[in-house]
């Protein structure tokens, strides 16, 4: 990158500082340094939003308040306490890092970027947000919104998506980031991200504290930046989905333990799209026989890459499956981790199972 981009990204350290002291949000876990609880905020802020982490966040401190905790605890408590965050496997790698640190390193938390990077896990942004946040290491955290922001900021006009250019970035990041404040720098970075600089071209300029150096904003182009290249459209997979009902239960089954939701409880389904007659083999083929379909949902999923298109039958059935299906009463239910793809299934069932008045 040209020195001349470099230092409008230097020059961004005091006034977004100034700007944090005012404008920062008060999330729960900013009123800590403790590496375990920034840790897991920054985990579970991966892949999702500010709002939805929060109460998670809480629950999860109450449950596991040290990593101690966290290395001794249940499959099954772990999945509960992930039920609805999505990408599980980062609850998984949660665990496997903590019982690293008590088992490998004597309970001590990994205090650089490089120790924090050796975390199953743990990418580039995670170990810069940590280790500037908990450890004060003058370390950049480099994500979509970093990458729109500077974009914007020093009028980059390349692909930031490409990995070459994002790597050009995350470098010149290296030299942004103050000293003075490496932790609550990064931090605002990702505040501006979220309530100024906003993307999908609506960033409010108006009250940017870095719209006196923004080289878009004076172009004019703020809107047009970052330039975005479509992402390949998702594979978009037909599935069937089974709420069988017998005597009071419904019948779940686990799925692999590698791969898409791997390990959590699904209900029975199958790779296509059917109609009732085709479910009605389906069912015949586990040894269960259709006593009253009682509802047909159709749903949707959209994972990273897969959509998952839904056609659901709530049927009543007798005999005994040859599938070794677990047949769940509502408290057991209740109990396992059913991931939110789905939902709509888990509402059928529940009203399906609920006392009815009459
Ligand atoms: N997104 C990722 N990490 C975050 C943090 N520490 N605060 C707010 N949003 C975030």
């Amino acid at each position: 990158m040209e020195r001349e981009k470099i230092d409008i990204l230097r020059a961004t350290g005091e006034p977004l500082l100034a700007w944090y002291e005012e404008n920062r949000r008060d999330l729960p876990w900013r009123h800590t340094r403790d590496p375990y609880r920034i840790w897991v905020s920054e985990i579970m802020l991966q892949q999702t939003r500010v709002a939805a982490v929060i109460p998670y966040y809480e629950r999860w401190m109450k449950a596991l308040p040290r990593v101690s905790a966290l290395a001794k605890v249940e499959e099954g408590t772990l999945m509960k306490l992930w039920e609805g965050l999505g990408y599980y496997s980062r609850a998984r790698n949660l665990r496997k890092a903590a019982q690293m640190i008590v088992h490998d390193l004597d309970g001590v938390f990994p205090d650089s970027r490089e120790k924090l990077l050796a975390l199953p896990g743990v990418g580039a942004y995670t170990a810069g947000a940590v280790a500037s946040i908990a450890f004060g290491q003058r370390v950049p955290a480099v994500d979509g919104n970093v990458l729109r922001l500077a974009a914007r900021v020093a009028d980059i006009r390349e692909n930031v998506l490409d990995p070459k250019v994002k790597k050009d970035v995350a470098a010149a990041m290296e030299e942004a980031v103050p000293a003075a404040d490496p932790g609550g720098y990064n931090q605002a970075l990702m505040d501006l991200g979220a309530t100024v600089c906003l993307p999908n071209g609506q960033p409010l300029c108006g009250t940017c504290p870095l719209r006196g150096l923004c080289r878009a904003r004076a172009l004019g182009i703020q809107d047009q930046l970052p330039l975005r290249e479509k992402r390949a459209a998702r594979r978009r997979d037909q599935i069937t989905v089974f709420v069988l009902l017998r005597e009071g239960k419904v019948a779940l089954r686990r799925r692999k333990d590698t791969g898409l939701l791997a390990g959590l409880w699904e209900f029975p389904n199958v790779p296509e799209a059917m109609d009732e007659g085709a479910a009605a083999d389906a069912l015949a083929e586990w040894d269960l026989a259709p006593l009253n379909w009682r509802e047909k949902r159709t749903a949707r999923h959209l994972f990273t890459h897969v959509e998952w298109d839904m056609t659901g039958y709530t049927v009543q059935v007798r005999g005994e499956d040859n599938q070794g299906f677990t047949w769940a009463d509502p408290a057991m239910l209740s109990e396992l981790a059913v991931p939110s793809a789905f939902a709509k299934y888990l509402a059928a069932a529940r009203e399906a199972l609920a006392p009815r008045p009459y």
